[in-house]
């Protein structure tokens, strides 16, 4: 059997300054490698000083008193947080035993990011992997997944076909050579998000404002990041949580299940790991807003300086978010202007990725725009950042709508072989305290394995 290549516990994802040392300077130098295994020890959201890689967005672009935080994934290994919980399913499955090296091939399904981080991960660690996903985005991603030597199992369709992968995958595990890292419903992307993203958003704030979180706003995929929430709210029991999809693909909001433009979320499903019960508000963002904002950000630097931002800032910005960062961008903005949020109030979110895997989704926006000369992106700004409204937001606080959330988990799980049992269990809060607990016994198994390997 071949060896297992462990790598960070959670608690070291959260604080790699408590990585051994050696481990950690060799950590540091692979960076410049970016195949070299010992990039596992940096999935964090830190930097080499042990800071959070995080903005405060200028005023000047939010147009709110409050202060919006967004911490930045795209320094992650392979460019984005998605490796975190890529690799937390795969060293949970190897501690307990059911992926073994050299026996199983891993399955990623995914829209994109998840599954070049499972293509990197298992490049990393030594295994075979196949990613499924749909046959329409962006090409930057599949590049960098074949970059990364897994197999492409493609389905038709795009972001919001995303369940014709999670079939595709259910047909695919039936052949027992093949482990699916299933992050739509495995704990460990529950996991990793809740201690090691809600943490470092907590610590993100420290000396800003208040140095609390009054809102979190996540726009969900597989709905992992907004675990995050659940962190925030045991520090600051006031803090808001939101999760954000498109106006065209309203699934949470009432069923809706349109095509959509923001690649990453909007997946047409409440996932199975979603705890609804901290979802608070569930607000609507056009999405052909994100893909002129991104526009905006990344082409429009002169724009951004005639509204009294400085070069320095907005080169800073440029190459820091795609389209579902512009998503949590306009949806912080919206929560700060819908809660009243003030000077002292710090709203927290996510950029998952960077600009990098998005340089054809400018490219279509030109083909689909007869003109994005300045006075076009100077009419965008206008509309897109300082006419945010406090429109399509939607109260889920009361247990009526914990209900209807409920109730599209349970259409979108019970066909996949999970009891009624099972996700009644999940309407208590006690089932993911006691899911998040379970990270102590996975933090001693890894370091007690690694020891021995
Ligand atoms: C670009 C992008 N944004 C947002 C998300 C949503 O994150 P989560 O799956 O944690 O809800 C994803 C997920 O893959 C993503 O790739």
């Amino acid at each position: 059997m071949s060896k297992i290549p462990f790598g960070p516990t959670y608690e070291e994802m959260l604080h790699p300054s408590k990585v051994d040392p050696a481990i950690r300077q060799q950590a540091l130098q692979a960076k410049q490698q970016e195949l070299d295994p010992m990039n596992l020890f940096n999935i964090t959201w830190r930097n080499e000083d042990n800071q959070i890689h995080k903005i405060v967005l200028p005023k000047e672009l939010t147009g709110v008193e409050a202060n919006i935080v967004v911490l930045l994934g795209k320094y992650f290994p392979s460019g984005s947080h998605k490796v975190g919980p890529a690799y937390s399913t795969l060293i949970e499955g190897c501690v307990d035993q059911t992926i073994v090296p050299g026996e199983h091939t891993i399955l990623g399904p995914s829209t994109g990011n998840f599954g070049i981080g499972v293509a990197y991960i298992t490049n990393l660690m030594g295994y075979d992997s196949i990613v499924i996903m749909p046959d329409n985005m962006s090409k930057e991603r599949y590049e960098r997944i074949e970059k990364y030597g897994a197999t492409l199992d493609l389905t038709p369709g795009t972001e919001s076909d995303v369940i014709l992968t999670l079939e595709r995958t259910f047909e695919l595990k039936k052949d027992p050579k093949n482990a699916s890292l299933a992050q739509f419903e495995l704990l460990p992307n529950y996991r990793f998000h809740r201690h090691v993203t809600g943490n470092s958003c907590i610590e993100a704030v420290k000396d800003i404002g208040n140095g609390r979180i009054a809102a979190f706003t996540s726009a969900v995929g597989s709905a992992g990041t907004i675990a995050a929430g659940d962190q925030i709210k045991q520090a600051f029991p006031e803090a808001k949580v939101i999760a954000l999809e498109p106006y065209e693909c309203s699934t949470l909001t009432n069923g809706g299940r349109g095509q959509h433009r923001i690649e990453g979320i909007g997946d047409k499903m409440c996932t199975l790991i979603h705890n609804v019960l901290n979802t608070d508000f569930v607000a609507l963002i056009k999405d052909d807003d994100t893909i002129k904002g991104l526009k905006i950000i990344h082409d429009g630097i002169d724009i951004l300086q005639e509204q009294g931002i400085t070069k320095e800032q907005a080169l800073v910005l440029q190459e820091s978010f795609g389209p579902s960062g512009l998503c949590n961008i306009i949806g912080a903005i919206k929560m700060a202007k819908y809660l009243r949020l003030g000077p002292e109030d710090n709203v927290v979110t996510i950029a998952t990725d960077g600009f990098d895997r998005y340089n054809s989704v400018l490219e279509d926006l030109e083909r689909r725009y007869l003109e994005t000369e300045d006075f076009v992106l100077r009419r965008w700004f206008n509309d897109i950042f300082r006419k945010i409204g406090e429109e399509d937001v939607f109260d889920f606080r009361s247990p009526q709508k914990k209900e209807q959330l409920f109730h599209q988990k349970e259409k979108d799980w019970l066909k996949f072989g999970y009891s009624k049992a099972y996700l009644d269990s999940m309407k208590d809060q006690s089932f993911w305290d006691q899911e998040y607990e379970k990270i102590k016994h996975y933090n001693e198994l890894i370091k007690k394995l690694r020891e021995k390997s």
